[in-house]
């Protein structure tokens, strides 16, 4: 979401004039877009923030988009007086109040719903893969999880708006299609003339049916959301890509039961046999919560457990972080920061371990493959496979570098594959 929310906030820019750049000292406006997810993470924005004031042009105007903007609020600006502009997740579309008035404060953390979609210019030029977002918030309020109250309850955008946004993606460039939302699967829209009701399926149906478009996916899933109509088409359509990100969090059933995710173990299970039977390539990725309020070594090892079982490739785990505005910050039972560590240490090898094994398995296999550019040497191509895997090839020597191609999988490791393109 953040990706997408940056890239919007360029073209935004550039329309007044403004010009991207990776050196600090040049800028004349300087937007840290942020996450709030994990306390680390708002530690770090206040770090940058004081590292930017420092090496910046006097001029410059500097401030905070995003979730840290909507957790701290004002607050910000007591931390770091000389700051400019503090705007929430939904009201970042605001940010040229400031050009107009640069010796003000700007301050908008409103839950403005939808309103910053009507309200910002399109991207002239697509990237090979377009993010488009088709809701924003969540309903479902995990107990760790400050995102309802970052970004608010859960919002489906109108099903013609994100068709809309999707043909001028395919016809300005975009190759791959990726859904977005807190709760992606949950997307539904009814047509108030028509009654209709729209759901991530029609979406992919239609999208399915432009000429340039080549893949699609959608990210990230809630288990119970995973219906038989959005099962089936990884049945149906072949440009849908065979990978999920659906985060289990925790392989215990009482720690998701305080974690507020009230699925069982078997129903996760059962929905995961369910695809496998509509695609039998399809390979799943998690997010995992480690020491969540109580957890005991017990409960861990059920964690440990279901990434056995299910072999999870591409996932991410992560120590808990109490966070404001949540349930389970306030917890008794909060877990040693060193048992967290040792944990999160455990499950990390294993996962990397997993990660390695599917890598090893993909070596001989032709796939499909998206370009994602040079590396830093200029001297190879990154690719991206249908399951998110980078896979580097040499650069090709006085030829154009194809976008979309097909690669025999030569050699792998734990972080990335090599590969040879064949056509
Ligand atoms: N502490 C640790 N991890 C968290 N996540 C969300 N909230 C927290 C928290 N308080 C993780 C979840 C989620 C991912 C985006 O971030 O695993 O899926
Ligand atoms: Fe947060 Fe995801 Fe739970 Fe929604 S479903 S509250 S975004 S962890």
């Amino acid at each position: 979401m953040n990706v997408y929310d940056g890239q919007r906030i360029a073209t935004m820019l550039n329309k007044h004039g403004f010009e991207q750049t990776d050196i600090l000292t040049d800028a004349d406006i300087i937007i840290l877009n942020t996450c709030a997810v994990r306390e680390k993470a708002t530690n770090k924005v206040f770090s940058a923030l004081g590292r930017i004031r420092q090496a910046k042009k006097p001029s410059a105007l500097f401030g905070i988009v995003g979730c840290v903007a909507r957790e701290t609020g004002g607050t910000a600006f007591k931390r770091i007086p000389d700051l400019n502009f503090v705007l929430g997740p939904q009201s970042y579309h605001k940010l040229p109040e400031i050009l107009k008035n640069p010796d003000t404060k700007l301050l908008n953390i409103d839950l403005t719903g939808l309103e910053k979609f009507d309200e910002l210019p399109q991207m002239e030029k697509s990237p090979a893969v377009a993010y488009i977002p088709i809701q924003e918030g969540c309903n479902h309020c995990c107990t760790y999880c400050i995102v309802p109250y970052t970004r608010g309850r859960e919002l489906s955008r109108p099903f013609e708006d994100i068709i809309k946004d999707t043909i001028h993606a395919a016809n300005t460039g975009a190759l791959e299609i990726c859904f977005l939302g807190q709760n992606v699967n949950g997307y539904k829209y009814t047509d108030e003339t028509t009654g209709k009701i729209y759901r991530l399926s029609d979406l992919i149906k239609e999208t399915a049916k432009l000429e340039s478009i080549k893949r699609i996916r959608f990210t990230s899933s809630y288990p119970t959301e995973m219906t038989d109509d959005l099962i089936d088409i990884f049945k149906t359509e072949p440009k849908l890509l065979p990978f999920l990100n659906m985060p289990i969090q925790s392989g215990s059933q009482n720690v998701l039961t305080k974690m507020n995710r009230p699925y069982s173990l078997d129903l996760y299970i059962d929905i995961v046999d369910k695809l496998k039977s509509a695609r039998p390539d399809i390979q799943i990725s998690s997010d995992f919560i480690v020491g969540f309020p109580g957890e005991t070594d017990q409960d861990f090892e059920q964690t440990m457990e279901i990434a056995r079982k299910i072999k999870y490739i591409n996932s991410y785990s992560f120590k808990y972080s109490p966070r404001p505005h949540t349930a389970a910050a306030l917890m008794k039972d909060q877990i040693p920061e060193a048992i967290k560590a040792a944990r999160l240490a455990k499950l990390d090898s294993y996962l990397n371990e997993l990660q390695r094994a599917f890598n090893e398995s993909c070596v001989g296999k032709t796939m499909e493959c998206l370009c994602e550019g040079p590396d830093k040497t200029g001297n190879h191509i990154v690719y991206r496979t249908p399951y998110m895997q980078q896979c580097i090839v040499d650069a090709p020597k006085d030829m154009p570098v194809k976008q979309l191609v097909k690669i025999r999988i030569t050699d792998a490791n734990k972080a990335s594959l090599r590969g040879e393109v064949i056509n």
